[in-house]
């Protein structure tokens, strides 16, 4: 019976143990964005419901900055994103954009050590194709934009802390040609225009008979930025192999409604949108409660207005000076006529016309308002 008992208290302890071991398990790989402001904040929603829209269950971690606020955090929670807080990286250029005061903080992807391989993507692009595919690729991929530069909005990041800190030691002797982070990474990573083409799904024989290599450079399915859409009007690659758009355009980010019709590959973005679940009350189709309020009372206010001057020119009180206005615009065509026909026959006083008041109505305006009246125009 005692040894029953103690086989039993031996196996809660080896269950228990298991348990621990898989509920701290963490996934090796991760999909890493960061968040500075709110401002992006339905762009990092977009893309998280990409990525498992593609299948893939990996770890989303989002990395936010003081600047976002508690209900940006709680909602990206609820959408299935891992919240970290940051303290900002200072940006060492003194001569840069005002915008990329913080971007240097984007080198701390390196630092997340518990994290093996991470894929790093701009709250600006969105997955329309798996990219699991990457995490194979080796120590630093990215993809090279103008000519020989890499482009640091798709990164495939081996964190290392020894890396990290050689990054850190060199932050402020490194030239930046962009005066943020990506110029650094060009400096820091100055061979990368040599670095070989990424090929993705080699054999697992092909791939552990070779060194790992240092860096490897993406194809532009991997960052396909909507500049290279706009140029020709159509993506220059494979359409159906497209993977990863990247809407660089700085004033045109697909969250901003006019650019819907400037750019077609808003549309992509838009239909993922409009599909985001409801993870936080009033949240869904990336609808933002407190924004939605402003929104109601932007599309009441003029139709109460509306109501409000006709409500009082029914009561014949004109004596508003905001109603007299809208009435002033309608009859101007009338009494433009009025006084033309008038100027014909004698002469014209055309001073009061557009903000006449009833007070200061001559008998002429008199005759007109009545022809308003009558005619239910205003
Ligand atoms: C880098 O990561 C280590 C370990 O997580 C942490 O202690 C350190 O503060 C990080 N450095 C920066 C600058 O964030
Ligand atoms: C690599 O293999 C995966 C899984 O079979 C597939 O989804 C992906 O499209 C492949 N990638 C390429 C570039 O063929």
């Amino acid at each position: 019976m005692a040894s029953l008992a103690s086989k039993l208290g031996f196996l809660a302890v080896l269950l228990s143990l298991v348990a621990t071991g898989i509920g701290e398990r963490s996934d090796p790989e991760a999909y890493v964005t960061l968040l500075y402001g709110d401002e992006f904040l339905l762009g990092v929603r977009v893309l998280g419901k990409s990525i498992r829209d593609t299948g893939s269950e990996k770890d989303m971690v989002a990395l936010v900055s003081d600047g976002v606020s508690d209900f940006a955090k709680d909602l990206l929670q609820a959408d299935g994103w891992k919240v970290e807080l940051i303290s900002l990286l200072a940006n060492p250029n003194q001569v840069r954009p005002k915008r990329f005061w913080g971007v240097y903080t984007k080198l701390k992807i390196f630092n997340m050590t518990r994290y093996k391989k991470v894929v790093y993507l701009d709250a600006d692009t969105i997955v329309v194709k798996s990219i699991e595919d990457l995490f194979q690729c080796g120590r630093f991929c990215a993809n090279l934009k103008h000519s020989e530069r890499l482009n640091s909005g798709v990164m495939v990041v081996e964190p290392s802390a020894t890396l990290f800190e050689d990054m850190m030691r060199q932050v402020n002797s490194l030239p930046s040609y962009t005066g943020g982070d990506q110029g650094f990474l060009n400096s820091y990573y100055a061979d990368f225009p040599n670095a070989h083409l990424f090929v993705p799904n080699l054999s697992a024989e092909i791939r552990n008979s070779r060194p790992q290599p240092e860096m490897e450079r993406l194809s532009t399915l991997y960052n396909a930025d909507v500049g290279l859409y706009m140029l020709a009007n159509k993506w220059m690659v494979d359409e159906r192999e497209l993977r990863v758009i990247h809407y660089t355009l700085g004033p045109l980010k697909p969250w901003d409604w006019w650019t819907a019709w400037l750019v077609k590959p808003v549309d992509v973005w838009q239909n993922v949108r409009q599909k985001l679940e409801e993870s936080l009350p009033g949240t869904g189709g990336g609808r933002n409660p407190n924004d939605q309020l402003l929104v109601n009372i932007l599309f009441a206010l003029p139709i109460c207005a509306l109501l409000f001057c006709f409500y009082r020119n029914h009561l014949q009180t004109n004596s508003d000076l905001f109603c007299t206005f809208s009435r002033s615009s309608l009859c101007d065509y009338a009494r433009r006529i009025y006084y033309e026909f008038k100027s014909s026959s004698g002469s014209p006083s055309y001073s009061g016309v557009g903000v006449a008041s009833s007070s200061t109505f001559n008998s002429n305006q008199q005759v007109l308002v009545h022809f308003c009246r009558s005619y239910n125009i205003i």
